[in-house]
């Protein structure tokens, strides 16, 4: 739950993107937000309130003259028990009223009145958002202080195909975390790797292993969110890198170890979450292995070079934290990889179920000891790691 106890004031304007933040009140409200939802009119006529106050367990706030305010200040007293606006769908008229101050409904009212934060997520068609009006609004909110979230480009709801969707829900919610956590890391450069590598043997074929790149994901997210500037060197996974994180994509190891050594000169922090292979196949076949050939091809491996080692032995080493995925005698084996790499910390993950799932048992290790973290999703121990590490790297 990462945003419990957090209280926040969604506004929907009018516009058909409305409809996403049905779906936007039910992702903020599972991770323990408690939830406020006020609609422009415009909004009404795209969804219901009874929709968001059934996804939301709270009357919705349409009128500035609402007769459930008992001192008819329905704009202060929302406003107010806010730790957060965010305001999405936000439509171009309502960028205009917010970046002129106007106060001509409830929302914008309640906007103007805020001692809180204000997130806006934009949603309109693509030449109103390219219109110099609305650049000129976008502009005024930026230097008031607003934060303005996406918009996305691709196709819109009238057919046209530009810049003025608004964030997928997930990515707003992503934001809304990010805007939430502490800057653990703020300014920091982060480099990660993740996933697994793929290590070929003909055109077609190949080994890998079973990592999904989850658990590096989730680091790379958090490190983001804890205001770090995140690359991720990602082997071959299933889903988009989080928002706000660079990612280089690499099959083979050698391929993750070149794209490695050639950020890590900038990098503060490197974190290897990869699980990539020990060996490589040095007898690769430039074309598809025929079963028909005659007998069982000989496959011959060769040493990978190893990554995490290399970078920490450099001369100006980052701060180096490696992961290790055992199936016994955790304690053991993690302290022994982190003694033979030389480095000051290692996220030991006892692997009983294989990898790829979304929670995660680790016991980190450094030079203080040991200290075992309660199992939890990926996304809670990515967080916490982060937050040791910031620990450690703020003694330095
Ligand atoms: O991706 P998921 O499904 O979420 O699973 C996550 C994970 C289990 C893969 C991850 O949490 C994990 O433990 N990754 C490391 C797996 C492992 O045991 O790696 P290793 O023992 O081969 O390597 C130890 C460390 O050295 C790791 O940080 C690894 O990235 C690094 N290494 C290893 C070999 C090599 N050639 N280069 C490296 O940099």
């Amino acid at each position: 739950m990462e945003l419990q106890g957090k209280r926040i004031v969604l506004g929907v304007t009018g516009g058909i993107a409305a409809y996403k933040a049905a779906e936007l009140v039910r992702l903020l409200g599972k991770q323990g937000a408690d939830v406020q939802v006020a609609m422009t009119e415009g909004a009404t006529h795209f969804v219901t309130t009874t929709t968001f106050q059934a996804l939301s367990g709270k009357p919705v706030f349409t009128d500035q003259w609402d007769a459930r305010m008992a001192n008819a200040m329905a704009h202060i007293d929302l406003s107010r028990q806010a730790d957060l606006i965010l305001v999405a769908p936000a439509s171009a008229d309502f960028m205009a009223r917010t970046a002129q101050g106007l106060a001509d409904d409830l929302l914008a009212t309640m906007v103007l009145a805020r001692n809180c934060p204000l997130l806006i997520a934009p949603a309109m068609n693509r030449q109103m958002w390219e219109n110099p009006a609305t650049q000129r609004n976008v502009a005024q909110l930026v230097a008031d202080g607003v934060q303005i979230l996406g918009p996305a480009s691709g196709e819109q709801a009238c057919g046209e195909v530009g810049a003025g969707r608004m964030l997928e829900p997930a990515e707003i919610l992503d934001a809304v975390i990010a805007f939430f956590t502490p800057k653990l890391l703020a300014g920091k450069q982060v480099l990660i790797t993740a996933g697994p590598t793929f290590e070929a043997i003909d055109p077609v074929r190949g080994i890998t292993n079973l990592s999904s790149g989850r658990m590096g994901y989730a680091v790379a997210r958090a490190a983001q969110q804890a205001g770090a500037l995140v690359t991720l060197v990602s082997g071959p996974v299933g889903f988009s890198a989080p928002q706000g994180v660079d990612r280089i994509n690499v099959r083979s190891a050698l391929d993750m170890h070149a794209a490695v050594m050639a950020q890590v000169a900038r990098a503060d922090i490197f974190i290897g979450v990869a699980a990539v292979a020990d060996y490589r196949v040095a007898n690769r076949a430039a074309h598809k292995l025929k079963k028909d050939a005659g007998g069982i091809p000989p496959i011959e491996l060769i040493e990978n070079p190893d990554i995490l080692a290399e970078v920490a032995a450099l001369e100006n080493a980052p701060f180096c934290v490696g992961f290790a995925a055992e199936s016994q005698n955790l304690e053991a084996y993690a302290q022994a990889k982190r003694r033979r790499k030389k480095i000051p910390l290692i996220a030991g993950n006892l692997i009983q179920d294989g990898f790829g799932g979304d929670d995660n048992r680790l016991v980190l290790f450094d030079d203080a000891g040991v200290h075992p973290l309660n199992p939890a999703p990926k996304s809670v121990l990515a967080r916490q790691l982060i937050e040791h590490i910031a620990n450690l790297t703020g003694k330095n």
